[in-house]
């Protein structure tokens, strides 16, 4: 079984032997956004999903033949309990921005290159430390009584086995893990003033961490004592899930956030800190990853506020609104007829690390319709990929095969666009289950039905047809990419102070 604790729901899967899926479900749960750059959820919601998806996967199968579950879930959350494991605060989520000023201390208080070497990662907003200390600085009293803080799909694994623990791609994305050496960073622990109780034992992905307890067991339907695997942050769970287990082969990956993620056999770093360098849930391997806060999100915004009679008309056709809205997006120019759409609704992570960065059109005539918008937006979340794949050449990382995965490659239109910006082809994987099969997979490992995850990841998954470039769409798209370029890079200040405004 593989539990995925999305931003959006939680998935549950059920697979056989063979990775075929048997059964899934999906539960969806609000987030909540009480602040500008604020983003929460009440992790009861994750787990209520979770019972009733397991429930519902379950309904009809003998449950002591499930082998063993294994769980993925939205990274860098913050859970924080109290001595009776009382949930102290809504989890503060990967996209609040919350902790502006707790990075600018970390970075002065350690030093950015000593961090570079204690956490191979600059201080991120998304990340947890900081997320941590804007407790601290915050809400002194709650921050008292914090035992323990886990991260989201850690907060399941304690309620399925009553343990604290996580596993090293996760904890990678806490600021606190000493990627290189895979445990916990005593030092920078101790300098921050963070005690080391408060955080759970850390394993390896495909560890067995613990079995199913009798309450848990009695909720869900579950049998008693099923052993639950490590797991993995949903990004590299995801790439397993697509079978990214050596070098050469990269995914994009285009769900609300856009992740270009590369495997790596060696450590390596991006000295300017554009882009992670996180363990992989893969045993004693590591994996680069540049991570845009709103790709698919982007295209979610613009539907949602700019698009009500698609919607309309959709809910009308019984078909989904986006295939509305790109339809016929193939007759507007690339370029979109000189129209450039910055994606950074929420802030930007890669490769500007910018929460005060906003969306932009750039261009906008009389000429332009919403079908030019529509276009500009899937190609300003595109040259926003693009970057982090241009940081992954620069850096010598091997990309001889482009994965897509996620919402984005269901849309021809979109693998031709990605494959003209990358100016390389790209394809798609027989599979779509993601996090949760990647993590199934890992547990099948863990409980010792699979050898090991990169022979049971190239037994089931395998390349189907994307698109290949056209070399007169990547011409005009490399010029459009350098004045995309530009665009932030001119607009940076402006961002700030116009979030200075908007503070007043
Ligand atoms: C990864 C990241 C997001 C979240 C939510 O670093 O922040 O991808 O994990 O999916």
């Amino acid at each position: 079984m593989g539990i995925d604790i999305g931003t959006s729901g939680t998935k549950v899967i059920l697979i056989d032997i063979k990775g075929k899926v048997i059964a899934t479900d999906l539960q969806e749960y609000p987030l909540y956004t009480p602040k500008p750059g604020w983003a929460e959820q009440n992790p009861d919601d994750w787990w209520n999903a979770a019972v009733k998806g397991i429930k519902n996967v379950v309904k009809g199968v003998k449950t002591s033949e499930i082998a063993a579950i294994g769980l993925s879930g939205q990274m860098h959350g913050l859970v924080a309990l109290d001595r009776n494991n009382k949930i102290l605060r809504p989890a503060i989520l990967w996209c609040d921005q919350r902790t502006v000023k707790q990075c600018d201390y970390i970075t002065k208080k350690i030093g950015a290159e000593r961090l570079k070497k204690l956490v191979y990662n600059p201080a991120l907003t998304g990340f947890t430390a900081g997320k941590i200390l804007w407790m601290r600085d915050n809400e002194p009293a709650l921050y008292k009584k914090i035992n323990k803080v886990l991260l989201p799909k850690d907060y399941i694994r304690f309620k399925l086995t009553g343990i604290f623990a996580t596993e090293v791609s996760d904890a990678s994305g806490m600021l606190l893990l000493d990627v290189k050496n895979r445990k916990w960073s005593e030092t920078l622990l101790k300098e921050l003033k963070i005690k080391s109780s408060i955080l759970g034992e850390c394993f390896e992905s495909e560890k067995i961490s613990g079995y199913v307890n009798s309450e848990a067991a009695k909720l869900t339907g579950l049998a008693y004592n099923t052993p639950v695997g490590g797991g993995g942050g949903d990004q590299s769970a995801s790439a397993i899930g697509c079978g990214i287990v050596e070098t050469g082969i990269i995914s994009v990956t285009i769900g609300t956030s856009g992740v270009v993620f590369a495997f790596s056999d060696k450590i390596k770093l991006d000295k300017q800190g554009r882009i992670h360098t996180f363990c992989h849930a893969v045993n004693g391997k590591w994996h680069t990853m540049g991570v845009m806060l709103s790709a698919g999100g982007s295209l979610k915004w613009f539907k949602d506020n700019l698009c009500k009679e698609e919607i309309a008309l959709a809910a009308k056709k019984k078909v989904d609104p986006y295939d509305i809205i790109l339809k016929d997006l193939d007759k507007i120019p690339p370029g979109s007829d000189g129209l450039i759409f910055l994606p950074y609704l929420s802030g930007e992570r890669s490769p500007y690390a910018d929460p005060y960065a906003r969306g932009v059109f750039l261009g906008l005539g009389l000429a332009h319709t919403k079908k030019h918008m529509a276009k500009a937006v899937l190609e300003g979340v595109t040259f926003g990929l693009r970057d982090t794949v241009e940081i992954m050449r620069a850096l010598k990382i091997p990309i001889k095969e482009i994965r897509v995965t996620g919402g984005g490659a269901r849309s021809k239109l979109w693998l031709q666009m990605l494959a003209d910006i990358f100016g390389q082809e790209v394809v798609t994987v027989n599979v779509t289950e993601g996090g949760a099969l990647g993590v199934a997979l890992l547990a099948g490992v863990g409980a010792g039905i699979y050898p090991d995850i990169s022979a049971v990841c190239k037994k089931i998954i395998t390349t189907k047809k994307g698109a290949k470039p056209n070399k007169k769409n990547v011409k005009i798209y490399n010029r459009y990419y350098k004045l995309y370029e530009k665009t932030y890079v001119n607009l940076r200040d402006e961002f700030k102070e116009l979030a200075g405004l908007q503070n007043r």
